[in-house]
C-alpha cells in the first residue's frame, strides 16, 4: 500500500524536489529558542526542496517549521531529527552506564520514555542507538555506547532500537531509530575522535558488525554512517559497508542519513577531489540523506544531467525516504507530533522521573566496600559531602542531554538534594566543595578537612565533568583530573572513613585511590535522578548490581584493553615478564575487569550442570545451576556464561561472553539459572568470512565478571 504511494508521489516530483528530500538542515538554536533559519532556506522549504530538519525542538517550532513545507506544491512534510540519546527532558544515565545495569527491560525502558516525550515534543526521528564497540576509553564517545563486548553490546542495540520505536511506527508516541556510526567509529586509530581506522575484515564482522545486525533485527528504520574511513575507504562512502552488507546481504529497507558534513569530508580524507566528486561517491555508495554538508543539493541536478547519477538512484534514495514518513503517518496528518497538551503531559509525567530513578539507581556500580562501610545508616548524626560534584546540576545529565531552552533545571536532583531528601531529621549534613574539576587550586582543602574533622562520616564526590566525554572529546590522560586524588589523599589522612563517588562519561583511572580507598562506588553521570539514585543505593534502599561494560585499565599505556583478547604464543601468566607477552613496567591485568560489580550481598554459585558434554552443531547442550544469596542483603546478580573454543583454524579468544541472567535473590534464596548452548554461540567467522562451526573442545565457564569465575566444564562439538 505504501509501495504504492510513493511510487505515485515520485511520479510527480520534479528532479529538485527529488534532491530536496535527500537534504537536511540543522536549525539554530539559540538562547531563546530556534531562531528562524535563513530566508533562502525557509523558501527552499516552501518550495519543496528540503527533506529533513534536526535540531528543531518542541511543538512550537516544528510547526512552524512544518507549515512552510505544507506551503509547498506537493506537501510533502518534513522530518524532524534529533539527538536523542539518553532521554529527552527526563534525563536517564549516559548509554554507557545504563549498560553497566545488564538490565534489557530497564534499558528498552528507558528509551521507550525518551521516545514518548520526544514524540510528543515533535521529534520524529533520533539519531540513536550509539552501538559502536569500543575498547579505547581514550575515546570521548564510548560513554554514548554500550562498551567493549559484541555480545552485550547487540542485546543493548536490540532493546533500544524497540524501545524508541515502540511497538510500531506509525504510533503516535513512536520515533524511529537510528543505528549508528556505520561502522568501526569506535576503532580509531588512538582513540583520537574522527580518525581512520584501520582493521582486518574478520574483525568488523566478527566483533563490530554484529551489533548494528542487531538493531536492524529489532526493526531500526534508519543508519548513520560514519566519519571514519576503514581500511582507507571513508564510511560514508563506502559501497561495501552500504550497498553489499546493508541494503544488500541485510536487506535494509530504510535509509542511511550521513553524518554531520561527512559526505564533504570526504574531500579534506583526500578521497574526493571536490564536493561534486563526495556526492556522486555518497549517493553511489549509499549515502541517501545529506546532513549538512549541501554536497547533494548543490551537485546532483547536475550529476544527473551528466548521465553520472542515475535518476533510479535518485529515487531509490528518495523512496526510501518518503516510505518512512508515510509509515509515520505524516501524509495523513504533518501536524500528528505537534499537540502542545501532548507535549506538556509528556514532559511532565512523575512516572517518568520514577523510572528514570529506578534506571539510574541500577547503572551504579559499587566497585569496593571492602569493610562493609556500605550501606550508610540512615542514623548517622553527621555526614560530610564534599566534592566538586555534590551541589552542581547540570553536571549529572552528561553529554548528549537535549538542550531544552524553555525549561528550567530546578527538576534536576542535585547529588546534595538526594541526600539531603533521604537521611532523617537528626542528620546533620555538612557540605564543602574541596577543589575544582580541573585545575591545580588546593585552597579549599582546609575547608574540605575541618568539614571531614567534624562528621562521622564523608562522602567524597569527584570525577570528570559533563563535557570531558563524548563527541570530539578524546584525550590522552584519562586519571582523574585536577587535585581530586590528592584532596581524597588529604581526607585520608582524617582517618574517618570515606565513600568516594567517580561521576565520569568512560573509565577512568585512579589507581591510587582504588589501591587504597576501601570504598569506592562508580557513580557514571546518570541523568535527571541522580541525587535520588546515589542515595538509594548509599543507604541500602536499592542494593547495587551493576557491572562493568568496559574494561578498566591501570594506566594509558594498557590501551586498548579488552577481555576477551587472543592468548598469543607467549601469554603472561602471573605477570611473568620474562620473554612473554607483556609490559616490563606495568602488568597485562586491568584495574576493574569487565563484567566487575559488587553487591552488599554475597552469591555463591553451585552445581553446574550440562545435559550433555558431545553434541553436533544441530543439538543443544542445556546448562544449568544453582546461584544463592549468602548474604544479608537481598539483591541481583549478573550471572555470565563465557566460552572458550580452544583450537580453531583461527586463533580464538581466551573467553567470550555468549550469554547472561540478571536474577533477583532474597536473603538465602537460591534459584537454578539455565542457558542453552547451540550453534549461534560456538560460530564464528574463519579467514574465509565464512560463518562457521569447528568441530573440537570447547570450555565453558560461570562467573561473576570475566575474571571471577565461579564454575567451569568442559563440551565438545563433533561433525
Ligand atoms: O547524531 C550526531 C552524530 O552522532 C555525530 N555528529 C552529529 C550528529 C547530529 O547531531
Amino acid at each position: 500500500d505504501i509501495d504504492i504511494k510513493v511510487d505515485e508521489l515520485i511520479k510527480k516530483m520534479t528532479l529538485d524536489e527529488k534532491i530536496g528530500q535527500l537534504n537536511q538542515y540543522s536549525g539554530d538554536n539559540t538562547v531563546t529558542g530556534p531562531i528562524t533559519i535563513n530566508p533562502n532556506k525557509q523558501n527552499e522549504i516552501k518550495s519543496g526542496q528540503l527533506g529533513s530538519m534536526l535540531n528543531i525542538l518542541g511543538v512550537k517550532y516544528t510547526r512552524q517549521y512544518q507549515e512552510l513545507a505544507m506551503q509547498s506544491r506537493l506537501k510533502i512534510p518534513l522530518l524532524f531529527g534529533q539527538d536523542v540519546v539518553h532521554g529527552y527532558k527526563t534525563t536517564f544515565p549516559i548509554p554507557l552506564a545504563e549498560a553497566a545495569s545488564w538490565d534489557l527491560n530497564a534499558i528498552e525502558l528507558s528509551a521507550r520514555i525518551a521516545a514518548v516525550e520526544a514524540s510528543a515534543s515533535g521529534i520524529h526521528w533520533t539519531f540513536a542507538p550509539m552501538v559502536d564497540i569500543s575498547r579505547d576509553p581514550r575515546w570521548g564517545r564510548v560513554m554514548e555506547g554500550a562498551g567493549e563486548d559484541t555480545y552485550l553490546g547487540s542485546k543493548i542495540a536490540f532493546a533500544r532500537v524497540k524501545g524508541f520505536q515502540g511497538k510500531k511506527l506509525g504510533d503516535v508516541d513512536a520515533v524511529m531509530a537510528c543505528a549508528k556510526h556505520l561502522v568501526a567509529y569506535g576503532a580509531a586509530v588512538g582513540g583520537r575522535d574522527y580518525n581512520s581506522v584501520d582493521m582486518s575484515y574478520r574483525m568488523l564482522w566478527e566483533t563490530y558488525l554484529p551489533p548494528f545486525k542487531s538493531a536492524l533485527d529489532a526493526g531500526a528504520a534508519t543508519f548513520m554512517n560514519s566519519f571514519n574511513d576503514l581500511n582507507g575507504i571513508p564510511a560514508t562512502g563506502n559501497s561495501y559497508l552500504q550497498r553489499d552488507i546493508l541494503k544488500g546481504k541485510w536487506n535494509f529497507k530504510g535509509f542511511v542519513v550521513s553524518d554531520w558534513g561527512s559526505i564533504g569530508e570526504m574531500v579534506a580524507h583526500g578521497y574526493s577531489k571536490d564536493s561534486k566528486e563526495a556526492a556522486l561517491q555518497a549517493i553511489t555508495a549509499g549515502s541517501d540523506m545529506d546532513m549538512e554538508s549541501n554536497a547533494y543539493r548543490n551537485n546532483l541536478a547536475e550529476l544527473v544531467k551528466e548521465n553520472k547519477v542515475s535518476i533510479e538512484l535518485i529515487d531509490d534514495a528518495v523512496r526510501r525516504i518518503l516510505y518512512k514518513k508515510f509509515e509515520l503517518g505524516l501524509f495523513d496528518d504533518p501536524y500528528k507530533f505537534s499537540n502542545p497538551k501532548r507535549q506538556k503531559a509528556a514532559l511532565n509525567n512523575p512516572e517518568h522521573t520514577k523510572i528514570a530513578r529506578d534506571v539510574a539507581s541500577k547503572s551504579i556500580v559499587l566497585l569496593k566496600n571492602e569493610n562493609n562501610v556500605l550501606p550508610l545508616s540512615k542514623e548517622l548524626k553527621t555526614i560530610a559531602f564534599i566534592g566538586p560534584m555534590v551541589k552542581p546540576k547540570r553536571i549529572n545529565h552528561g553529554f548528549w542531554a537535549v538542550d531544552l531552552k524553555d525549561v528550567d533545571s530546578t527538576y534536576i536532583v542535585s547529588q546534595w538534594e538526594g541526600l539531603e531528601r533521604k537521611v532523617g531529621k537528626n542528620t546533620k549534613l555538612l557540605y564543602a566543595k574541596g577543589c575544582n574539576i580541573e585545575g591545580d587550586d588546593k585552597s579549599g582543602f582546609q575547608e574540605a578537612i575541618a568539614v571531614a574533622n567534624k562528621s562521622d562520616i564523608v562522602i567524597l564526590s569527584i570525577g570528570e565533568a559533563w563535557n570531558m566525554s563524548g563527541e570530539a572529546k578524546s584525550k590522552s590522560n584519562i586519571h582523574l583530573p585536577g587535585v581530586q586524588e590528592d584532596l581524597i589523599k588529604e581526607l585520608q589522612k582524617t582517618g574517618k572513613p570515606i565513600v568516594i563517588l567517580i561521576n565520569a562519561g568512560r573509565p577512568l583511572i585512579f589507581d591510587w585511590t582504588a589501591d587504597n580507598m576501601p570504598t569506592i562506588v562508580y557513580t557514571w553521570w546518570l541523568g535527571s535522578e541522580a541525587g535520588n539514585a546515589i542515595a538509594d543505593v548509599l543507604f541500602g534502599d536499592y542494593n547495587p548490581s551493576g557491572k562493568l561494560p568496559m574494561t578498566f585499565p591501570r594506566d594509558e599505556g594498557q590501551i586498548p584493553i579488552y577481555y576477551n583478547h587472543f592468548n598469543t604464543g607467549r601469554p603472561s601468566i602471573n605477570d611473568d615478564k620474562n620473554y612473554k607477552s607483556a609490559y616490563i613496567d606495568l602488568s597485562n591485568s586491568p584495574k576493574f575487569p569487565f563484567g566487575y560489580g559488587i553487591s552488599y550481598t554475597t552469591f555463591q554459585y553451585s552445581n553446574l550442570k550440562l545435559s550433555s558434554h558431545k553434541i553436533n552443531s544441530l543439538e543443544i547442550i542445556e546448562v544449568s545451576l544453582n546461584v544463592t544469596n549468602s548474604g544479608k542483603y537481598a539483591g541481583e546478580e549478573v550471572v555470565q556464561l563465557y566460552l572458550r573454543d580452544k583450537v580453531g583454524s583461527v586463533v580464538r579468544p581466551i573467553k567470550e561472553l555468549k550469554d547472561f541472567i540478571k536474577v533477583h535473590l532474597n536473603v538465602g534464596e537460591t534459584k537454578i539459572i539455565k542457558f542453552t548452548i547451540d550453534k549461534s554461540k560456538l560460530s564464528f567467522y574463519n579467514d574465509n568470512l565464512d560463518y562457521i562451526t569447528e568441530p573440537g573442545e570447547f570450555e565453558l565457564m560461570i562467573g561473576a565478571s570475566s575474571e571471577d569465575i565461579r564454575l567451569k566444564d568442559n563440551f565438545e562439538l563433533v561433525e
